[in-house]
């Protein structure tokens, strides 16, 4: 492999708050090796579409630190091995994807992306793509980094979101279950509850007892304390039951969360006779202004890539660990994710406070 020249970027999945950081330390350090940036717009299927595929430089990436989103766009619907025909099948792209890295005279692509890309990016370094990952995911569940960017800012919207609704809880006597995003995990549902105060977290990791759930409420009441706020992460279940998906979506990495507030309020309600309601954050939880934890290490991983890319180290990701960047394999990346251990000192502190998990 010759002298590198000309690098691409492109940003695949869900978004996450502080995209655009990286995106902008990719081009500035870039700029320091004498690199040429190209920025693929939505995700991997943007090098197959010539027009979405556009120069980057200083000026593209100034004042964006701050800004939610990706300027180059995202998608789920990227996946090059197994690209939508239309008809409901799907067709293998990624033959045509190799091709359009060579016509665009491309030396490597930096990656930045959650589980979903970041499975793509391994499968396309095996045949034979120069490719460094950035992790990027607001539920912070991939294990060979101890964090990624838009985490911080999740927790900080989940966290605002419960210290609002304390207030018409306790005026109107009632219980909210309110439902945030984590998937299989339940970082953010930890870090949020502890952070506001709930009285109960219900997270996949710690299944729980809809009896304990109903009795901590109604302690709870018989105290006094006539209101009450659940905070569940989507994926959250009941002990020797099923998390609830959305009807046709429950397959693997595709599987699609949700309905567990709604349901949670309504057994709630019937168990223990107290005026409940759901609430789904959804959404609000990805996008908007990254929190400054976020831009800062947004803006190293960033850096980190365009490093590891001088350094030809390519079929990795950089994973922030110690507060050190450094590469691991794309392979050992993608092999796990992070879950919350049950008896970690975060629960214990939790449940030393008072909070219920249901268990
Ligand atoms: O993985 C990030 C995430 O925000 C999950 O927390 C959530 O389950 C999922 O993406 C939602 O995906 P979509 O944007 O496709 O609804």
């Amino acid at each position: 492999m010759g002298p590198i020249k000309r690098l691409a970027v492109n940003t695949g999945g869900g978004d996450s708050p502080g995209l655009n950081a990286t995106i902008r330390a990719v081009v500035l350090s870039s700029v320091q090796y004498g690199y040429e940036v190209l920025g693929i717009r939505r995700g991997f299927g943007g090098l197959l579409d010539d027009d979405a595929v556009q120069p980057l430089n200083h000026e593209s990436v100034r004042g964006i630190t701050h800004l939610g989103g990706t300027i180059l766009g995202t998608t789920n619907k990227g996946n090059p091995f197994e690209w939508p025909t239309g008809d409901g099948g799907t067709r293998d792209r990624s033959g045509e994807l190799l091709e359009a890295f060579q016509r665009h005279k491309l030396d490597a692509l930096i990656s930045i992306g959650g589980d979903g890309s970041l499975r793509i990016a391994q499968r396309l370094s095996e045949l034979g793509l120069p490719v460094v990952g950035v992790p990027k995911t607001i539920d912070n569940d991939l294990a060979a980094t101890e964090l990624t960017f838009g985490f911080h800012t999740a927790v900080q919207t989940a966290t605002e979101a419960l210290d609002k609704l304390h207030s018409t809880a306790e005026s109107h006597e009632r219980v909210f279950v309110v439902e945030v995003m984590g998937r299989s995990t339940g970082w953010i549902a930890l870090r949020s509850g502890m952070a506001a105060t709930a009285d109960v977290i219900l997270i996949p990791e710690i299944p729980y007892d809809l009896g304990k759930v109903c009795a901590k409420i109604e302690s709870r009441y018989e105290r006094g304390r006539r209101f009450a706020i659940v905070v569940a992460a989507e994926g959250a279940l009941p002990q020797g039951g099923e998390a609830w998906y959305k009807e046709g979506a429950k397959a693997g990495t595709a599987a699609r969360y949700g309905g567990v507030a709604e349901r949670l309020a309504a057994q709630i309600s019937e168990c223990t006779g107290y005026e409940s309601r759901s609430l789904v954050l959804g959404h609000l939880q990805r996008g908007g202004t990254p929190v400054a934890y976020d831009r800062f290490i947004a803006l190293r991983f960033g850096a980190a890539a365009v490093r590891t890319v001088a350094e030809g180290k390519f079929g990795t990701m950089v994973a922030l660990n110690n507060d050190a960047m450094a590469p691991v394999p794309l392979s050992e990346a993608v092999s796990r994710i992070k879950t919350v251990d049950p008896s970690c000192d975060t629960v214990w502190t939790a449940k030393a406070s008072g909070i219920a998990f249901g268990d």
